[in-house]
């Protein structure tokens, strides 16, 4: 995970496949944006802010009284960000764990965890650490993906690494999808709901699709050992296939399944 993550690099190459090549026209960060249903004078904590894509993608519509703690385990993601974001005043950016936050109990009235739940071990303890730092009617936005997202994958990294298992990406995202996200939050939280987010893929190049596979954190283990030229070689033979592809269909068709879990305390 540190080193999937140590910079930007590999998740902009997952970000740079859905910007180009989704079928809906209106941007997931924009979409997660709009559920926001905050006061106007919000204190709003962000883990595993990534790059920073929610607020980037919406500069021009955070109210003047919010006051946004974005926070990412991985040091380069927070300079990242706050390279991005620096000059606007309402954010703070700190190094921190979702595991071991480093704030007082009750300081924010919402966490965003987007796209980060699934990569923590210890999930239950996580959910409690954002209960812990959510006053008394908080609420948590949570987005995540479900067990059969970007499944068409699965063949691609196989010509990287024949071993992988079937259920490559999604391997990743089984503590907390969104067939079982529900679950785990209904003992911390009164509400719990999903909202949807309607998506495919359309791709009609090929080095994107390569990028991806390569950007993957299980592929990225499993070829550490080969030597370049068989890297290389495998690369090419996946190059292959998708052109072949391609050429018969005139575009790949990727499976998206994305959602937002919106979960409630009650006071
Ligand atoms: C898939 S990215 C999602 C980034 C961003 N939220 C988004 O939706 O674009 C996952 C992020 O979670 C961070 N992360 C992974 N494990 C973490 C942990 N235990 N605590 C905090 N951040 C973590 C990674 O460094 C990475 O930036």
């Amino acid at each position: 995970m540190e080193k999937q993550y140590r910079n930007a690099s590999n998740l902009n190459a997952r970000i740079t496949l859905h910007e180009r090549f989704s079928v809906n026209p209106y941007p997931l960060p924009r979409w997660l944006f709009d559920q926001l249903e905050l006061p106007p004078d919000a204190r709003i904590l962000e883990v595993g802010c990534g790059t920073g894509k929610l607020w980037s993608e919406n500069l021009g519509r955070i109210p003047d009284g919010w006051d946004v703690m974005l926070t990412d385990a991985s040091p380069g993601m927070v300079r990242e960000t706050q390279g991005n974001l620096g000059d606007s005043r309402c954010f703070g950016f700190q190094v921190a764990d979702v595991r071991e936050l480093p704030f007082e109990d009750g300081m924010f009235d919402a966490v965003v965890a987007n796209h980060v739940l699934y990569h923590v071990p210890d999930l239950r303890h996580a959910i409690s650490e954002l209960v812990r730092v959510l006053g008394h009617d908080g609420i948590l936005y949570a987005a995540t993906n479900g067990e059969d997202h970007m499944r068409e994958m699965n063949p691609m990294i196989q010509f990287l690494d024949p071993n992988h298992p079937d259920d490559g990406l999604a391997r990743r995202i089984g503590a907390f999808s969104l067939e079982d996200g529900s679950e785990q939050l209904s003992s911390h939280f009164s509400e719990v709901s999903l909202l949807r987010y309607e998506d495919a893929l359309a791709v009609n190049e090929t080095q994107p699709l390569v990028d991806y596979v390569l950007s993957a954190m299980t592929l990225q283990e499993a070829v550490a050992d080969l030597s370049g030229e068989e890297l290389s070689a495998r690369i090419s033979r996946l190059n292959q296939s998708l052109e072949q592809e391609l050429s018969a269909l005139g575009v790949i068709r990727i499976t998206k399944e994305t959602g937002l879990f919106v979960a409630r305390r009650r006071s």
